[in-house]
């Protein structure tokens, strides 16, 4: 009951007989007079009218397990691709959890993880990139500049193709987020981004939290093209592109949850 936040989870019982049965719980914080109540809902899964039961956790585990392979696969051209894609999840985890605490927003935790799960599918389209406008050393041309934009669109048509295949109830919600973050993962806060132009509020706050972490995971890697920056030259940038590239308050919660981290590992 970290936090006072709800909880949720699955008992295996034992019958007399030896037979096992799953229930589930779910209890509630309630604060009344100053005084903390908790309530608790009950369920014999049995009494389900058909399906099966799968607990959240390895649900969750399935889900991301299969985004990850998918993110790789899409983005295989690229040899240091897998450690990119996992740090991005972390750092969109540990941003996304720290953002929901300090703006206290209630997002519960299918939906935290859901949006960690989905950030690693956010330049799938990439692989539809021709790989010497996608890796050209040099400055790019205006129309390769086009291209490369190209990779919003065509993650998404990845992405529809793939889920509309999978139709499953189990995927719906990782949809509308992985989509979110695939098409708008390249938007500025002050509207000058791509595709779309969107500002502000308008930009999917699931595609605003990745842009950050993409960018500063970019920033802190060697490139082909471009040393390594520090972290501190990197964070130097988020900083300063408070309010133009980036969301405000999610930049605040970027440099207060580095610092944190900093101070934890002092
Ligand atoms: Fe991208």
């Amino acid at each position: 009951m970290k936090g006072k936040r709800p909880w949720s989870g699955v008992f295996i019982n034992r019958r007399k007989d030896g037979q096992l049965w799953h229930s589930s719980i779910t209890i509630t914080p309630l604060c009344a007079d100053e005084s903390w109540y908790y309530i608790g809902v009950f369920r014999e899964l049995e009494q389900l009218p058909s399906g099966f039961y799968m607990p959240q956790e390895r649900i969750g585990h399935i889900q991301s397990s299969l985004l990850k392979v998918l993110a790789i696969s899409c983005e295989i051209r690229d040899p240091g691709i897998e450690s990119h894609l996992v740090r991005v999840r972390d750092l969109t985890e540990a941003l996304v959890r720290y953002h929901n605490e300090r703006m206290q927003l209630g997002w519960n935790e299918e939906r935290l993880s859901r949006i960690a799960s989905a950030s690693i599918l956010h330049d799938i389209g990439k692989s539809g990139i021709p790989e010497g406008i996608l890796y050209k050393p040099g400055p790019l041309a205006d129309y390769e500049r086009t291209i490369i934009e190209m990779h919003t669109y065509i993650g998404v048509d990845i992405l529809e193709k793939i889920f509309n295949e999978i139709n499953d109830e189990l995927f719906t919600s990782e949809l509308t987020a992985s989509k979110h973050i695939i098409l708008h993962h390249h938007e500025r806060w002050d509207g000058n981004g791509y595709p779309h132009k969107l500002a502000g509020d308008a930009i999917p706050i699931e595609a605003r939290i990745v842009s950050i972490v993409d960018v500063f995971d970019a920033l802190t890697s060697k490139r082909p093209y471009k040393e390594k920056w520090s972290e501190q030259q990197a964070l130097a940038y988020i900083e300063e592109q408070r309010g133009t590239q980036f969301d405000p308050d999610l930049v605040d919660s970027f440099i207060h949850l580095y610092e944190e981290q900093k101070e934890g590992l002092a």
